[in-house]
């Protein structure tokens, strides 16, 4: 309900001209928005590094819903539940490994409740239709020649999924694990990505914002002009995985598989409409540290399979946390409840999205939490809600022309918001905040008593709250409720300040 005047307000509050301006420069085939995050091992339970990006797309979601209706927006997350490295972690339980995947699914879509993130679909790569998928492509790609069989002799680390060359190691090492790898060497099929090299370069020239943040697109870039090998995409030394369908001794590599979860989400080969209505993918959203298999492989699978290819894949950075790497081991971990019992739902969210620009890696701390909870949502947003609120109950508003929103810079706004600089966007609605709160120091309604002031305040309270709601929708829903009311009341305290902030 609260989304629905939200939307409608959108539109309504919004100067008129800009916005027919805006909708006038949107395409009818662009009215429409697809986003995804990574598909996760459920190796374990969610911690603060998948909340981040399940976040962001959950954000992203609700600021297309207030452009575009809720039903032209489809956002799509899940588990990555296939390959050696779930069947290992099986084993240490003495699981069946979708035994032990089925016990973990509940986790991840708990945490997302309890984060507010509200998506559209939760696949899991053992759902049937998926696997449906996975098998038609790799039927499709195999008649087409692109796939054929060889021997794979080299390096495996599980903890990545990924095949490296004796040159990636760190004296014998995983670079990103540091643990001993694996040498492999089995009978495998290969995908021809050898002869997609040139048709990458041509598409990364030709979509400069294929590949987002900048410094990322070049770093693929000159590693695609280095060269291409064929890639081993089946495995026949362990079961856990999708059958090739032309050969079941074999299963397929598990980034073949998980990367066509972004076709099967929006039902590629069961409902046609669902499929042209979402697909190309506007934004895959990932870690930088699975950009390779998105930026290089996904495009070749898709090339090669004849589906069209993805608008933008956006890399995001790491998080650290106290300065620390994230790591399990060593206890510099934070998982999802722990998260949020620091202050609690919405300030979490704002916390990751303002904290660091999106793209970059930020350093997690409790204290710079609570820091942000104090100073910006209770004392700026917390305090201007409710002196207003308390105002107006005792006085009343005046109908009266909304001069103080003309401060607020809108169009900067949604540039920002579509760029995906979340922190400035934060940062520019902040910036109208503290001028709504200067506006009352300066006009002290409570002295002249002047009605119409209180109404523009009203009013930009209720655009603030409606800005805001894809980072905080709980406090924001709340804040459009008391604001839309007959009779305005002073209401309950929005954000209580923490000590030790
Ligand atoms: N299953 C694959 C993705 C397949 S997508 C077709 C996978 N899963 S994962 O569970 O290991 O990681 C998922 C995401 O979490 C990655 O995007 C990774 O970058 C992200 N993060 C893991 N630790 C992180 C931080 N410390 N900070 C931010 N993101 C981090 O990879």
């Amino acid at each position: 309900m609260a989304a629905q005047n939200l939307k409608k307000n959108f539109g309504a509050t919004k100067s008129g001209r800009a916005y027919t301006r805006q909708s006038n420069r949107i395409s009818l085939a662009k009215r429409k928005f697809y986003v995804t995050t990574p598909i996760y091992y459920p190796n374990d339970i969610p911690h603060i590094g998948h909340a981040y990006t399940t976040i962001v797309a959950d954000v992203i979601s609700r600021w297309n819903q207030l452009k575009f209706g809720k039903e032209n927006v489809f956002f799509l997350t899940g588990t990555d539940e296939h390959g050696k490295k779930i069947e290992q972690a099986a084993k240490k339980k003495d699981k069946r490994p979708k035994e032990f995947v089925d016990e973990l699914i509940p986790k991840f879509k708990n945490a997302w409740q309890k984060l507010n993130i509200k998506y559209n679909r939760f696949i899991r790569t053992t759902d049937k239709d998926h696997e449906k998928v996975v098998k038609e492509i790799l039927q499709r790609v195999y008649d087409n020649g692109d796939i054929y069989k060889g021997e794979y002799e080299g390096f495996y680390c599980t903890g990545c999924e990924a095949y490296y060359t004796e040159k990636d190691l760190v004296d014998g090492c995983c670079p990103i694990h540091k643990t001993k790898i694996e040498k492999l060497k089995e009978p495998s099929y290969f995908f021809r990505l050898s002869k997609y090299q040139d048709k990458l370069l041509k598409l990364y020239k030709e979509n400069p914002d294929f590949i987002s943040p900048q410094h990322r697109r070049k770093e693929v870039i000159n590693r695609v002009k280095e060269g291409l090998k064929d890639l081993s995409i089946s495995r026949n030394s362990f079961k856990w995985g999708i059958q090739l369908p032309f050969d079941n001794t074999h299963i397929a590599y598990v980034w073949f598989d998980a990367l066509f979860n972004y076709v099967s989400g929006v039902k590629y080969l069961d409902d046609k409409k669902l499929f042209e209505k979402f697909w190309p993918a506007d934004v895959h959203l990932i870690g930088k540290d699975i950009l390779w298999f998105h930026a290089v492989y996904w495009p070749a699978f898709l090339l090669s399979a004849g589906i069209s290819l993805p608008k933008k894949i956006f890399a995001h950075g790491w998080w650290t946390f106290d300065k620390e790497k994230i790591s399990k081991s060593r206890g510099k971990v934070i998982n999802v409840d722990e998260l949020i019992a620091i202050a609690g739902v919405d300030s979490a969210r704002y916390f990751l999205l303002r904290a660091t620009p999106f793209g970059d890696d930020g350093d997690f701390s409790e204290k710079a939490l609570i820091e942000r909870h104090n100073n910006e949502l209770a004392n700026k947003l917390g305090n201007l809600v409710s002196r207003v609120a308390g105002l107006i109950e005792k006085n009343g508003v005046t109908k009266c022309e909304n001069k103080l929103i003309k401060k607020l810079k809108i169009n900067k706004i949604e540039t920002l918001f579509d760029n995906y600089e979340f922190d400035k966007v934060l940062n520019e609605i902040f910036a109208f905040i503290d001028v709504c709160n200067e506006y009352i120091q300066k006009k002290k309604p409570w002295e002249i008593k002047d009605t119409k002031i209180l109404y523009e305040l009203k009013e930009s309270i209720l655009k603030i709250a409606q800005l805001l709601w894809p980072f905080i929708p709980e406090t924001s829903e709340k804040i459009t409720k008391q604001f839309s009311a007959e009779k305005i009341k002073k209401g309950e305290i929005l954000f209580r300040k923490i000590e030790n902030g």
